[in-house]
This record gives structure tokens, sequence and C-alpha cells, in this order.
């Protein structure tokens, strides 16, 4: 093409598409905000879930001293086994009620010091393991706004501590690994047998440091479920006890399981493919020997690094990119509108007890459809740090909930370095600005959507008040996910297939959409609907799946 055609080809090409809205300009970092929610919930965030009913139940540990709030009517907690308070009359556990903006005191009876869970089928938390008196328990919190926890004794084949659960399409969640145990097994029971061998758990642990606590976990949409631990993967058929995949290393070998901990997402699942396709992120962690020097007191500076992996690969390899900001101890979150927020953290050291330095206050988002080189956008920052055991969650309005952080041996307030963190904050990811109000969907009639079906058509209406461009409409699917150390289990978000756009009236929208086809793909539960128009998610709304 000589020169002058191709600048007319470019002068006809603006001419053809400058009335065309650009979806990629929307956002910028300038119109994320941080919002302090409360100043004091009593008890550290060191696990977070969302709940049906837009309520989050939060837990730190119950063997630490007495917390900042008090049991409800004078009741106390009557433990001998407990190491630091043998009659506690104080919380352990809230539950923070997210429109309402307060909280309200929970009992757990038993340690879930730095245990897992995730929530079944039927809406219920089922929480497992722990420490010392908890280490076999499972806990079940009911979603009522006067329920409290339930403990099952010996709920657990063997002692659970640092473990990762996923729920199954079969309705059952299965608990991977844990301190010392080299092995997954499943809950409820419902064979005598529960614990299976898993050589991979011991073949990634470091003697002396381990790197391979609360493994990354997530469904592959052929079934089986991809484990990462320290720097690593397999793919494991559960059903037959078969590792069917190992992958490779990521690149420089270096750790990112605890307590090198960096985090892991399953990238947004597009149905709308031809062949569905699985992605996996990891990002952050700290380099090797970071522990053992953190321990002495020389705090390394983190990796800033991910590692990105389409796990559904025939020959499945890690490629790299290059983070704005290095980050250990980060959460990824994943939006509606399918992009990842890099949260909380530390510059340097380790997960531990005191064991990092240097907060990173600034969030990051990661595009994972963007080109390569343009794909990670600096947010503003907090003010509080987020370092060890703290927690983030994605809200049915599109917020990000934050908490936890570095608690101390008896919620020491004074004379360390990072107190007790006993606050909570939202982060608002820049599709929340009013500025885009006219662009948002607001989902109107959606009464028959509280219970859809696999592989079906359905219909959610919106209203939108600017005109809208068909093809950047979207409807999404995420399942609320149970947050400890850094990762989010059970953390998945579907973008469903088919959406089809039809005008009703002035604003008023009926958008089509196909469910997941299958338990693989979604396994059976509640999830956040949104319907995102160029980027800018509505409010969710809650489905059942079924
Ligand atoms: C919580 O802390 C406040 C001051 O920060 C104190 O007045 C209050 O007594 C504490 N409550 C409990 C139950 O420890
Ligand atoms: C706690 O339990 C022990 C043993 O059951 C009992 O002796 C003691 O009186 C109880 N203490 C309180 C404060 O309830
Ligand atoms: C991204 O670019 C870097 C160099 O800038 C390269 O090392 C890496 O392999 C690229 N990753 C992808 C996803 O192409
Ligand atoms: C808090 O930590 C400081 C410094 O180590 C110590 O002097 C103080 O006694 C601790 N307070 C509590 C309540 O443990
Ligand atoms: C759903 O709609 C799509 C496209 O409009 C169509 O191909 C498919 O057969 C429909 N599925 C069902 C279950 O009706």
């Amino acid at each position: 093409m000589s020169a002058p055609t191709f600048i007319f080809s470019i002068l006809l090409f603006q001419l053809l598409f400058a009335s065309q809205p650009c979806h990629l300009i929307l956002t910028s970092a300038a119109d994320d905000q941080w919002q302090l929610l409360q100043k004091n919930i009593g008890v550290s965030a060191m696990h977070m879930q969302l709940l049906r009913n837009d309520r989050v139940v939060m837990f730190d540990r119950t063997d630490f001293g007495p917390s900042n709030l008090s049991l409800p009517n004078g009741k106390c907690r009557n433990d001998s086994s407990d190491i630091a308070l043998k009659v506690d009359c104080t919380a352990h556990s809230v539950e923070y009620d997210v429109f309402t903006n307060t909280f309200r005191a929970l009992m757990v009876q038993t340690d879930v010091w730095c245990s897992s869970g995730a929530i079944m089928p039927d809406g219920n938390l089922v929480q497992t393991g722990g420490f010392n008196d908890g280490e076999r328990k499972v806990r079940v919190f009911r979603p009522c706004s006067t329920c409290d926890w339930q403990e099952i004794p010996n709920g657990l084949a063997v002692k659970r501590w640092y473990a990762t659960n996923h729920i199954l399409p079969d309705g059952r969640q299965i608990i991977v690994g844990g301190r010392k145990q080299f092995n997954y097994e499943f809950v409820p029971k419902n064979i005598a047998a529960n614990t299976f061998n898993l050589p991979f758990l011991s073949e990634t642990n470091e003697r002396g440091v381990e790197n391979n606590l609360y493994p990354f976990v997530f469904l592959n949409v052929d079934g089986n479920l991809f484990i990462f631990a320290n720097n690593r993967a397999i793919l494991l058929d559960y059903v037959n006890d078969k590792v069917v995949k190992t992958y490779p290393t990521i690149p420089g070998g270096d750790p990112r399981s605890y307590p090198s901990t960096g985090s892991a997402v399953l990238l947004p699942l597009n149905l709308k493919a031809a062949a569905i396709q699985a992605e996996v992120l990891v990002c952050g962690g700290a380099p090797k020997g970071s522990y053992i020097r953190a321990l002495r007191g020389r705090f390394i500076g983190a990796l800033n690094t991910c590692a990105r992996i389409t796990i559904t690969d025939p020959n499945p390899q890690w490629v790299m990119e290059t983070m704005p900001l290095a980050r250990v101890m980060g959460d990824m979150i994943l939006l509606p509108n399918g992009k990842v927020l890099l949260i909380n953290g530390a510059g340097s050291g380790s997960a531990g007890w005191k064991l990092s330095r240097n907060p990173v206050l600034s969030p990051v988002l990661y595009l994972p459809d963007n080109e390569n080189g343009s794909r990670f956008e600096t947010q503003n920052p907090t003010t509080i740090p987020r370092l060890y055991h703290s927690t983030a969650a994605l809200l049915r309005d599109g917020r990000v909930l934050v908490g936890g952080s570095n608690p101390n041996p008896l919620y020491n307030f004074t004379g360390v370095l990072f107190p007790t963190e006993l606050s909570l904050e939202a982060f608002s990811p820049g599709y929340l600005d009013v500025k885009f109000n006219n662009l948002r969907p607001t989902i109107v009639a959606s009464n028959s959507m509280s219970m859809i079906g696999y592989g079906k058509n359905v219909t959610v209406q919106v209203v939108i008040t600017d005109k809208v461009v068909q093809n950047l409409v979207s409807v999404t699917m995420v399942q609320p996910a149970f947050c400890t150390h850094s990762f989010s289990m059970n953390q998945r978000l579907l973008v469903l297939g088919n959406d089809k756009v039809t005008a009703l009236g002035k604003s008023t929208y009926n958008i089509e959409f196909t469910t997941p086809g299958s338990g693989n793909l979604a396994p059976a539960g509640f999830y956040l609907l949104f319907v995102v128009h160029q980027d800018i998610p509505s409010q969710g709304i809650w489905v059942k799946l079924k």
C-alpha cells in the first residue's frame, strides 16, 4: 500500500468508526475509591466468606486471648483445651451485614485458626479444620439473621491446618493437604476410607519451610482438579484417585504457596467459545529462602512476576508477565466485568507472624484480554497496611470488602510494628463511579431468576439509560469465595454464552443467555449474576444454579 493510500485508509477508518464508543477508555485508576466502613469490628478478619443473604462471616482464632468484642447475653466459651484463655467471654467470629454496615458477634467453640471452607449447594458455609481442639472439626454456618456456628466433632478423617477446600460437581467438598498431610479427603464423608494419598504434596514440601500449604485448587472444565503447590501443578482425577497431567515448573522456580504466599485465580471461563478453555494466573510470592531469612530479620523483596497457563492445553506452558509492584500475600479477586484485582500484601518478607515489611497500599488491576505489556493498571492506595492474615471479598454491589492483617498475640495494639487491625474497608473499582451510571445496567425483572437450571436459555430484563452497544453486553456469574491467607477458594467467574439483546422500549432491554451446561463448568449452588455493559457491571442478583 502506498503512503497516501495508507493515510486515506486510516482517515476512512476513523470516519467510519469515530462515532462508535470505544470500550477501552472508560475507567481509569483515578475513578477508584477507598472507604473506611468500620474502625473496629472486634475481631481480625483472617477468614472471610460472603453468604447468599449479603452477610459476610469472618473469624480469626480462639486461642488468642480476649478479642475486642464481647459475646452477647453474658455468654462465655468454656474450653479446657484452649491454650490462651480457658473461659473466654469474647467473640472470635462476626457476621457483617453489608447493606446495613453492622455486625454481630458469633460464637465459635473450637480453634478455627488457619482453616478453610466452602459454600455447599444449599448455601450453608461448611468450614473445616484449624488448630488444637479445632483440627478435625467440621463447622456449619447457616445464613440467617440469628444463626450461629454448629460443630461436628471428628467431621474430618485427619487433622487439617492450612488446607484448601473446593466444592465439587457432586455437591461434596474436597479438602486438599494441610500441614504434614500429604493427602486429600471429602466432606461429607460417604465412604469408610476417606483419605487418599497425594505424593505431589510431599514432593512440593520443602523441609523446614513447607511452601506447599494452602495449595491453589481449581475445578477444571473437564471435571479434574488443577492443584498448584510451591512452584508447579498437577491435574488430579479425584474420582479415580489418579494424577492425569503434570504441569511444568514456573520459570525461575521460585515458590508461590504459603509461606512464600502468592495468589492465584482461575481466569474468567468464557462459555461463548466453541471449545471452552481454562487459564490460571499465579501472581507474586516470595523468592526461595525468603521465609528463613525473614525469621533472621532480613526481608527480601517479593516477586514481581505473574505466570499464566492454559490448563486445558495439550502442551501447557507458563507465560511470564511483570507486575508494576512486587507483592507477597496479595489477594486476587475476580471482578464482575472479568478483570482481576490484586490487593493487599507486602513488598518484602514472607507470610508468618511479623515476617513482612513494606505494605503494598496500591491495588493493581489485571486486564486479561489486553495485549501483553498493557494488562496492569495501578489503582489509588489505601492508608491501612494489610499484611499477613488480610482478606478481600467481592460484594453483590461490585465493591470489594477488605479486612484483617497482622493480628498480634492477645490482639496487641501497642509496642508492635504493625498493630492488630480490626477495621473493615471497601475498595470501589472505577466502574462504580457515578459518571458511568448512564451505561450501567439495572436488573429489573429478576424474580424468575432465583432458580436456574443447567443449559437453559433464560431472559433477564435490564434498564440502561444510554443507547446499548449490543456486542458490548455480557452476562457473568460469580461464585462467592472463601478467602484466607491470600487465596480465595472456589472463586469462579463464568461469562455466559448466547447473550442476545432485544430492545423492549426506551432504555429497557431483554437479555437472553444460556446458563452453564454442566456442573464441571459451574458446580450447583448460589452465584451472583451480573449484566455488564461496556465493562460497567450492574449490581448482582443471587441465583441458585441447580
Ligand atoms: C474494645 O476497645 C475499646 C477501646 O478501643 C474499649 O473501650 C472496649 O472496652 C473494648 N471492648 C472489649 C470487649 O474488649
Ligand atoms: C467450665 O467447665 C468446667 C468443667 O466442665 C467447670 O468445672 C467450670 O465450672 C466451668 N466454668 C465456667 C465459668 O462455666
Ligand atoms: C510478555 O512480554 C514479556 C516481555 O516483555 C515476555 O517475556 C513474555 O513472554 C510475554 N508474555 C506473553 C503473555 O506473551
Ligand atoms: C504488646 O507488645 C509489647 C511489645 O512486645 C509488650 O511490651 C506488651 O506487653 C504487649 N501487650 C500485651 C497485652 O501483650
Ligand atoms: C438456546 O438458544 C440458542 C441460540 O439462540 C439455541 O441455539 C439453543 O438451541 C437454545 N437452547 C435451548 C436449550 O433452548
